[in-house]
């Protein structure tokens, strides 16, 4: 990805890493960049014009008494400073927008990251702190661009130009206000190392918050249900005063710099009016070359409180980009494989799987064949492994040890995309998006046309319910789809995994929350659906199973029986058990 190049730079210094990497990701903006930066002469330069004018006006007024003079310096004054607040504007406008510019980038090149992340990465990183990063973090980096670059800019090159001024007028009386610079400066630098540690504390603290809230609005029902809501307040307040806290640190560091800049720049200024009076008393010095002088140095005064600012907001940049780099540089889900024609045939072989941050495995020593066109059902208690197994073969994970074969090919050279692209999954987990039926059913086909569409709903026995709704196709399920009920929710993922016409169809545990009417009907669709592909069914009510052309029994991660619904009633083994159970459950029903 084009972005990754850009946070890649490897100074000795990683400050000066953080500064190439804004620089490059100004690098577009070039021009408006440029534009900005002749806008910051001039307005330095106008600075100057000020400080030095100062000189002429006084003696025109004091010394010479001239009327010219009187009516001129009005003038001058309204035009100057009108000036300096056209290139102020223009300046702030074109840095804001590049800042604006960079953000939008920012974003977008971590939106698309983050679809190409592997499923390792979200066991890693929260959804909230995902969501805080792209949001809250990324924001800061407008600030960091347009504030700190300008005031850098402008800023700095005012102070350039005043201290021109200044050592124009009396030289050593501007040498002896400098002494204080490398103090400054070294406290600055001493600061900013503790706002790069503090800001950081703020960012995790804001993620949180994030995270907190993210979680609030996804569990509303059960915080209700559970009358969590006191419970969930006081977490929430706990977390916001622990950010608050942490901001008021960080703006104590930050107001600490400019507490320091402004004691040192007094002692700066008692030096100068301590030198500077002597020569006066001693007339050693014309009133004219005093007051230009005085006006250089207090004219700087605004710019060097500016200035100190700066490395306060370069380093919450920094920090921004500490968090960004660890979704920019985490590997992404490769995809450079076969682009193949997928006839469904899969062998599992020899295959051990252990989640990242487990201890167990959760597959252990799995060995199965598929057939194409077979349909096969795996049943088992819940954690058997049964989401896991399907899970690899839609490419989510790799196994440990050993390897899937989809037609003979390993699942390793196969290109994920074109796997994918023929497999449609329908979980247990509804995942409607907050936008219409239609497009929600689209989602399996995006090029499929409105019969397509329909013929789909009526096979997952969902047409007539959509119909019956006030906009029919075009209602929105809204967040969730809280317009529909779970078992209705269900049977638009359904069409849109049949819209997919995939080669590879997985249930997993899909009818679960249907009623036994509307799961007869799909079991009827599914008939219909499974010639001619390779179907996988992982069915909690086993009534399901009895059409199966295999059945794969799992227990504990490993494969206990494999066989017809028949056989494996007969071998009286884990399935006539589960089968016994299952039995007897709607015996008591
Ligand atoms: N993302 C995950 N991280 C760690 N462990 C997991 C994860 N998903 C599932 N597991 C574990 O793997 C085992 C198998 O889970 P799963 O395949 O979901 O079972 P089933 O679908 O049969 O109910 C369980 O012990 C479960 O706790
Ligand atoms: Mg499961």
């Amino acid at each position: 990805m084009e972005i990754e190049g850009k946070f890649k730079i490897k100074f000795k210094k990683a400050w000066l890493d953080d500064l190439a990497v804004f620089l490059r990701l100004m690098k577009p903006h070039r021009l408006r960049l440029l534009l900005a930066l002749l806008c910051s002469l001039i307005i330095s330069g106008l600075n100057g014009v000020i400080a030095w004018a100062v000189k002429p006006a006084m003696e025109g007024i004091f010394i010479k008494k001239s009327y010219e003079f009187l009516y001129l310096i009005p003038i001058g004054v309204v035009i100057l400073f009108t000036l300096k607040g056209i290139f102020t504007f223009t300046n702030n406008y074109l840095m804001s927008s590049i800042g604006a510019k960079i953000v939008k980038t920012v974003r977008d090149a971590v939106y698309e990251k983050i679809l190409k992340l592997p499923m390792s990465y979200f066991y890693k990183d929260s959804s909230g702190n995902l969501i805080s990063k792209v949001l809250n973090d990324v924001d800061l980096l407008k600030n960091t661009v347009a504030f700190t670059i300008k005031d850098f800019l402008v800023e700095g090159l005012t102070i350039i130009v005043l201290a021109g001024v200044a050592l124009y007028r009396r030289w050593d009386l501007a040498l002896l206000s400098f002494v204080v610079l490398p103090l400054l400066i070294y406290v600055i630098a001493k600061i900013g190392v503790r706002l790069h540690d503090v800001g950081m504390k703020t960012r995790l603290r804001i993620a949180k918050v994030t995270t907190l809230l993210h979680e609030t609005l996804n569990g509303i029902k059960i915080i209700k249900a559970f009358t969590m809501e006191n419970a969930m307040i006081k977490r929430y307040e706990n977390a916001l005063q622990e950010h608050y806290r942490n901001t008021m640190r960080e703006v104590i560091t930050e107001e600490f710099s400019v507490l320091l800049t402004e004691t040192l720049a007094g002692i700066g200024v008692a030096l100068i009016i301590f030198y500077g009076g002597f020569l006066v008393v001693n007339d050693r010095i014309s009133s004219g070359d005093f007051f230009s002088f005085v006006a250089a140095i207090l004219l700087m005064y605004t710019p060097l409180r500016r200035l100190s600012r700066v490395n306060a907001s370069f380093q919450r940049g920094r920090n921004v980009l500490e968090r960004l780099r660890e979704i920019i540089f985490f590997e992404e889900e490769p995809d450079k494989g076969k682009s193949i024609d997928i006839k469904g045939h899969i062998v599992f072989k020899n295959v051990s799987f252990k989640y990242p941050l487990s201890k167990d495995y959760a597959l252990k020593n799995i060995n199965f064949e598929i057939n194409p066109g077979e349909t096969v059902a795996i049943v088992g208690s819940s954690g058997a492994g049964k989401s896991t197994i399907v899970d690899l073969i839609a490419g989510f994970w790799y196994p440990n040890e050993g390897d899937i074969l989809i037609d003979g090919i390993s699942i390793r050279e196969i290109s994920l995309h074109s796997l994918r692209s023929q497999i449609a999954l329908v979980t247990q987990d509804i995942i409607l998006f907050n936008d219409s039926i239609i497009n929600n059913i689209k989602f399996g086909n995006i090029t499929s046309t409105r019969e397509e569409v329909e013929k789909s709903a009526k096979i997952a026995d969902a047409h007539d319910f959509i119909v019956k709704l006030p906009s029919s196709y075009e209602s929105t399920v809204g967040e969730k789809g809280v317009l529909l009920s779970g078992g209705q929710k269900q049977r638009i993922t359904i069409a849109r995994a049949i819209l997919r016409e995939p080669k590879i169809l997985i249930f997993d545990e899909a009818t679960a929350s249907l009623d036994t009417e509307s799961e007869e009907k799909i079991q009827k669709a599914l008939e219909e659906m499974r010639k001619g592909r390779t179907t996988i069914v992982i069915a909690h009510r086993l009534s399901t199973t009895k059409k199966a052309d295999k059945i794969i029994v799992m227990d504990n991660g490993k494969i206990i029986e494999i066989g017809l619904h028949e056989e494996l009633l007969a071998k009286g083994g884990l399935y006539n058990e589960l089968w016994k159970l299952q039995f007897s459950d709607f015996s008591y029903s």
